[in-house]
């Protein structure tokens, strides 16, 4: 049996020392010391030893195995050594190929002009505020002085959220927010004056077509305090339309209606393509409607709390997607919503 032993294990070093890869190594181990390997076979007369050939016997037996586990040990890491170095030499990886340039993303239009439009009123000392995108109907339309047959709560013009299933149904009708007006709202019941906010934001109207899609943004602005006058709204906007658009751009103030301000204006600017000769985007007119504002009616004062015989205010708002297509001269609004990087690479 000790012979057995012997031969095995010579047969066992050329074999291993032999083998070329991982597979071959794996199937050497199992032909040597597996459970029906050479190994077990050698010893299988061994119970019909006696104590002392067992003891001798079972010497050789461990430091055969001893020294399989060792030459198979060398083995796998010889095998590995070898694939690696051919996988260095061999072609698969050919680092002198120039790279593949990666498409950068961009900052989008409408985010820049967005920050830039809070970045002006900060320094005005503006703070900035904001508001959920979906809204109660009573923070939308209700506080801010819109009566139950205005045209805007129609359900064609709003995208109403149904919340009947909900546990506890909410006070008051659920809606995406048409408009950022409702954050006047929102900070005046938390807070009291002077007050002095943007809120700039996401807004949403059931409108699909060249010129309107169905969700944009906008910045609204809310100055309160005791003897707060029209004087300083005209001068206010008048400063961020210079700020933005260059110091040559004039704003012109024309009388309009909000329920949520008396008197209201609708805001326009001297055309930034033509500086007011006339010419295709003003429609020949020399000037472009960017803006909505107003002094605070006393009715949305008093929805929120404050006196209107103590405070005043004025408020506006202006539309972020109107004012980017000016900035960067972009003619079709859908082009915002595309993304195609290479129109967004080129701004
Ligand atoms: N909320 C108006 C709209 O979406 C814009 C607006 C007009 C906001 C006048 C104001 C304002 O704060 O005073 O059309």
């Amino acid at each position: 049996m000790k012979d057995r032993l012997e031969a095995l294990a010579k047969h066992a070093r050329e074999e291993i020392t032999a083998a070329q890869d991982a597979e071959r190594v794996e199937a050497l181990r199992v032909k040597y010391l597996g459970r029906k390997g050479e190994l077990s076979a050698a010893l299988g007369g061994m119970g019909k030893l006696s104590p002392d050939e067992r003891r001798a016997l079972g010497e050789v037996a461990n430091r055969v195995k001893a020294e399989v586990e060792q030459l198979l040990a060398a083995a796998v890491a010889r095998v590995e050594d070898t694939r690696l170095e051919a996988e260095l030499r061999g072609p698969k990886v050919d680092v002198t190929l120039p790279g593949r340039a990666q498409v950068l993303g961009k900052r989008h239009p409408v985010s820049r002009t967005l920050e830039d439009i809070v970045r002006v009123f900060s320094r005005m000392g503006f703070d900035v505020a904001s508001g959920p995108e979906l809204e109660l109907d009573y923070f939308n339309f209700e506080a801010l002085n819109i009566p139950k047959d205005h045209p805007a709560r129609d359900m064609q013009d709003t995208f109403y959220v149904d919340a009947s299933w909900l546990a506890a149904p909410p006070p008051s009708p659920v809606l995406l927010r048409t408009h950022t007006s409702p954050v006047q709202i929102r900070t005046m019941l938390g807070r009291r004056p002077p007050v002095r906010i943007v809120a700039p934001g996401r807004v949403y109207r059931r409108d699909s077509d060249l010129t309107h899609t169905p969700m944009f943004h906008q910045v609204e602005g809310l100055w309160v305090d005791k003897g707060v006058t029209f004087a300083e709204l005209k001068g206010t906007l008048d400063a961020f339309v210079r700020a933005f658009f260059g110091e040559q751009t004039r704003t012109r103030f024309r009388p309009s209606f909000f329920p949520f301000t008396e008197p209201s204006a609708e805001v326009d600017i001297s055309c930034v393509i033509c500086r007011g000769k006339g010419c295709r985007v003003c429609k020949g007119g020399g000037w472009l409607e960017v803006l909505g504002a107003g002094m605070v009616h006393p009715n949305v004062f008093t929805a929120v709390g404050y006196d209107p015989a103590e405070v005043t205010g004025y408020a506006f708002g202006l539309g972020v997607e109107r004012i980017a297509m000016l900035r960067f001269r972009i003619d079709d609004l859908r082009l915002m919503f595309e993304n195609d990087v290479r129109m967004i690479e080129q701004l």
